[in-house]
């Protein structure tokens, strides 16, 4: 069997992967992105995605790996795979603006015998009622001249127990022949492609499976809670639940719900049940209400903090350590350092910030002083808070060094009384 010509479109987080391994996989690999940085960035051997090294970036360009601009001619393409983003509107619902735009790119350029996969996560009927007239534009049907399937992608940055050839891929087809196609295809990329009945069936596994994450992280931020009013060690008591080989997995608490996927998913479930049923997704909306509230739990327990020592928090200084939505990753976007800061600020704190990850952290509408020094961040304040557990910090010694701490990630021992954790 020939290898396809693949076309990634949009080259961020999940698709610059995708590219490399079907690069890896000896297929031929033109990456289509909209954005003039990225493709500058890539053609120039950059990587901007931390998953990826530069060397990573240069191995593709050594593989005939082509990144065009969505305007640039696209050559023909035996395969089509979508990543482009699909956030929430400023209004707070579904943003397809970008699927919508990719469609157009590909019904240009698209050729009979064509298989187009949406990669990107949305609701149910996303790939056939919203996607589907789009690509017919092209004069070409679907399931008829073109096959079109439904695959989420479940990479997981910063993971390194789960390569993308060991994650099962999901596979959802418009007809029978869509379905095979496309599984067919990813069974080069992967150990183990999973199908589905139809693609709504995909698209709602995906849905499924990060909200079951929101769900269960509210679940154990409120139990966190509680466990403090009680006088019970939140983190000792999840240690040993965790011991049960069977019927109970883990989850931990912290200061909220970051990224592109877990704040943003459960709103596309919640926006289209809504839409559909005119019901409200209940645990979906109370899991919202719980992990958007951490940031103000937070503020409370520091501020409590300080009251034990005599000082108020308005005029306090408090330091954020690591402000991105997990560790070791360079990205802050939906981070709950954002309303935490914003909510230190309008308390009248002085926000201090350290994150050897992004230096020059700076969110819109919050006044945050950067310091580079962690020795002189911790000398320089009041309270700090571990937001974010990034392996370079020394944790022992940040716990010796700041007037008091607050541990939001459980790693930190809290044996000493100038330390608390969530
Ligand atoms: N980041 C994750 O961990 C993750 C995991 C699983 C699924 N997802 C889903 O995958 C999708 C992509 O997420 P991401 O994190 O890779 O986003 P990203 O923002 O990192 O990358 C998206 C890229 O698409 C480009 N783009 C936007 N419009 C385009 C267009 N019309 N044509 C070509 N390129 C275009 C952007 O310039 C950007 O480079 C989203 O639906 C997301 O929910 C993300």
């Amino acid at each position: 069997m020939t290898a396809p010509v693949v076309a990634v479109v949009g080259l961020g987080y999940v698709g610059l992967p995708l590219a490399l391994r079907a690069a890896e996989c000896g297929m031929t690999v033109v990456g289509i992105d909209a954005s003039e940085a990225v493709i500058t960035g890539l053609r120039a051997g950059r990587s901007h995605v931390d998953d990826l090294t530069h060397s990573d970036i240069e191995l593709l360009l050594s593989r005939g790996f082509t990144p065009l601009l969505s305007s640039e001619p696209i050559p023909s393409v035996d395969v089509f795979l979508i990543c482009v983003p699909t956030p929430l509107s400023a209004d707070g619902v579904p943003d397809l603006s970008f699927v919508h735009a990719a469609g157009r790119t590909i019904a240009s350029v698209i050729q009979p015998g064509a298989l187009v996969v949406l990669e990107s996560t949305s609701y149910p009927g996303t790939t056939e009622d919203v996607l589907r007239p789009i690509l017919e534009e092209s004069g070409l049907r679907a399931g008829a001249d073109f096959h079109l399937a439904f695959s989420p992608e479940r990479i997981d940055p910063g993971r390194s127990s789960h390569s993308f050839a060991q994650t099962p891929k999901v596979v959802g087809g418009l007809t029978v022949a869509c379905r095979d196609a496309a599984a067919g295809f990813y069974s080069r990329l992967v150990d183990v492609v999973v199908t589905t009945s139809g693609l709504r069936e995909a698209e709602m596994a995906k849905l499924l499976e990060n909200t079951y994450r929101h769900i269960n992280i509210a679940f154990v931020n409120e139990m966190a809670r509680f466990c403090h009013l009680l006088g019970i060690d939140v983190w000792d008591a999840i240690a040993a639940a965790s011991t049960k080989p069977f019927g109970f997995q883990r989850f931990d608490p912290g200061p909220g719900v970051g990224g592109h996927c877990i704040p943003i998913d459960p709103n596309y479930l919640s926006h289209w049940v809504h839409e559909q049923t005119g019901e409200q997704f209940r645990f979906v909306h109370l899991a919202q209400e719980i992990n958007a509230g951490m940031p103000a739990y937070l503020v409370s327990r520091i501020e409590r903090m300080l009251a034990d020592r005599g000082m108020p928090l308005r005029g306090a200084r408090v330091l954020l350590l690591g402000v991105t939505y997990k560790p070791d990753i360079a990205d802050d976007r939906e981070t709950p350092a954002r309303p935490l800061a914003a909510l230190l600020k309008d308390a009248g704190a002085a926000v201090l910030v350290h994150d050897p990850l992004l230096p020059r952290w700076s969110p819109p509408g919050v006044d945050v002083t950067p310091v580079d020094d962690i020795h002189d961040a911790l000398l320089g304040c009041d309270v700090a808070v571990l937001l974010q557990a990034h392996s370079s910090f020394e944790l022992t010694a940040i716990a010796h060094a700041a007037p008091l701490l607050l541990d939001t990630r459980g790693v930190v021992s809290a044996e000493s009384p100038t330390v608390e954790r969530l």
